[in-house]
């Protein structure tokens, strides 16, 4: 074996070791690792790249399952997003029906299907219309927020101590029953409340609220923020009603959250209802304020450390839109999960930004058969071709999951989007270090003339480096062309290209190699699945 090739192989090896974290930490149960500030969901004590999706709403119930497990299937998922309403297992105060978990649990297993429940409780949407009768008919014990004329608002305050308290209980019993009945870990996550916080209404009004809004900012928050001390107004101005309600809801969240942790610690994280943009100002009463949004991710890491993480659910399918949020979630101290997402086809592509960034899963939302959404399953035709594109996405990505999870934790992997904005163009160049990767969308088949963009916005490319000249390329309707950062350095030409896939054991299975047109032109991948390895090497620029 050459130099080259040895150096490549320790540089896998080290790879696959990964020093400094520490997978095998607590192999027993589901957790995420942080990398230099790189992040992993260990499962069954290895990273594992949750390739997701969400039911509807009201598709957790014995009579919707058969018309959700045909789409999982469909699909080709490794993990369902499945809801467990607080009225489903206390429907009377202290009698706990755990009826559905345990079919949700034998049916999955059933399919080699993980789950992340949903605890839809006293937020959902940030209305309390998951809560049993006995919580969301009892004002009183129950307090709803409010406004400043003395008017009640719909949503539940984050100051109602017994609202506090029942809803831990509950979640708390879930947890322990979770901590019996699934020793396998088929739940990886828990989502605790769906979209917190409130809508047209920043913050609560209570007497209570008001007596905490006038009192000093708590010294957590402020050490995180790096403010003098004071109270919310004069330390926070136009945003102070944002951030009280959000510090607020995020306690309330995280002592929820403790509670489920202290029957079974599985990873737990909170996701957010979002402002329109993540670039521009927005009054907090046009977004569930509150929630952990874009604008307040530092008020939820000063107050809820018992959240492993919180999460964009994102539904703006503009390309510059939906990347700013993934880049405002993908944070060292926050790793990147996008639980929702939009599944009108032009969200397909974004699957490969969100795994390129190292998200630790995503998944769009409302794809079951109850047909509560007429349009899925979507079947576009692109060059001729029907295809499924959050299906084709998981067929490209089923058999190396683990093997990318691991390569994410260790800052190994890239990924682009096609833009759908002209102004935006039809490249994007990805900087790998010593390479850089020119994608672009629409390009003819052979010839370098401009790209022109595709059909709709539908291109991807999912890119992970291998051994230093190595890398593993993979993606839909797209062109890839290699280059070296230092362009004068030398002369980059391709040493091999290999076309195959990896089998279940993760070894590498050889198909064919692609030369001549397949490579003149760049790296074209259509709507076929196809995966390669791409071996680089140079010479030099000058006799020498
Ligand atoms: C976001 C919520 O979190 C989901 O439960 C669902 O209501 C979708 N919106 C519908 O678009």
């Amino acid at each position: 074996m050459n130099g080259l090739g040895r150096m490549m192989l320790g540089m896998a090896a080290a790879l696959w070791v990964m020093p400094g974290a520490s997978f095998g930490a607590d192999a027993d149960i589901p957790h995420i690792v942080e990398n230099h500030g790189r992040h992993a969901l260990v499962v069954d004590g290895a990273p594992f790249l949750i390739l997701g999706a969400q039911v509807n709403n009201s598709s957790a119930w014995p009579a919707a399952l058969p018309r959700v497990w045909p789409a999982m299937e469909a699909l080709g998922v490794n993990t369902v997003e499945i809801p467990v309403g607080w009225e489903q297992i206390e429907p009377e105060e202290g009698r706990f029906d755990f009826t559905i978990v345990d079919t949700l649990l034998e049916q999955a297993r059933a399919r080699n299907l993980r789950l992340v429940l949903l605890w839809f409780a006293t937020w959902k949407n940030t209305n309390p219309q998951y809560a049993p009768r006995w919580v969301k008919l009892d004002n009183r014990r129950f307090p709803r927020m409010v406004r400043p004329d003395g008017t009640l608002h719909y949503a539940l305050s984050p100051f109602g101590a017994e609202t506090l308290k029942a809803d831990s209980k509950a979640f708390a019993a879930l947890m322990r029953h979770l901590r019996e009945v699934d020793p396998q870990n088929t739940v990886i996550m828990m989502q605790v409340q769906n979209e917190a916080g409130s809508y047209g209404l920043a913050r609560d009004h209570s007497r209570a609220a008001e007596a905490a809004f006038a009192a000093p900012v708590p010294e957590a928050l402020r050490r995180r923020m790096n403010k003098p001390a004071g109270n919310w107004a004069t330390l926070f101005g136009r945003d102070a009603d944002l951030y009280f309600h959000a510090w607020h809801v995020a306690r309330y969240i995280d002592a929820v959250a403790a509670a489920g942790k202290a029957q079974k610690a599985l990873p737990m994280y909170a996701n957010a209802a979002l402002p329109g943009d993540p670039f521009t100002w927005q009054d907090a009463k046009s977004y569930a304020s509150g929630g952990p949004a874009n604008t307040v991710i530092d008020v939820y890491k000063a107050a809820a450390p018992h959240l492993d993480l919180v999460a964009p659910d994102i539904y703006n399918p503009a390309h510059k839109a939906y990347t700013g949020f993934l880049a405002a979630y993908d944070r060292p101290d926050n790793a990147l999960f996008v639980p929702e997402t939009g599944h009108a086809r032009e969200y397909a592509r974004f699957f490969f930004e969100a795994v390129g960034r190292g998200a630790i899963g995503w998944a769009p939302f409302g794809v079951d058969y109850t047909r509560y959404l007429p349009v899925f399953p979507a079947t576009p035709k692109l060059e001729g071709q029907p295809i499924v594109p959050f299906a084709a996405n998981n067929a490209l990505f089923r058999p190396i999951g683990r093997l990318w999870a691991k390569l994410a934790l260790g800052g190994q992997t890239w990924g682009a989007a096609e833009p759908e904005d002209p102004a935006e163009g039809h490249r994007r160049v990805l900087r790998l270090g010593r390479h850089t990767a020119t994608v672009s969308f629409g390009s003819s088949d052979f010839g370098d003339g401009a790209p022109k963009g595709n059909a709709y916005p539908s291109g991807g490319v999912a890119i992970a480096r291998l051994a230093p000249d190595e890398y593993l390329v993979t993606g839909y309707f797209a062109r890839v062309e290699f280059g070296l950062a230092d362009a004068g350095a030398a002369n980059l030409i391709l040493d091999r290209v290999e076309e195959g896939t990896y089998d279940a054991q993760g070894n590498w299975q050889f198909a064919r190699v692609w030369n001549g047109d397949q490579v003149d032109w760049g790296l074209n991948f259509t709507g076929a699945p196809q995966m390669l390895r791409v071996k680089l090497a140079t010479y030099p620029t000058k006799q020498e």
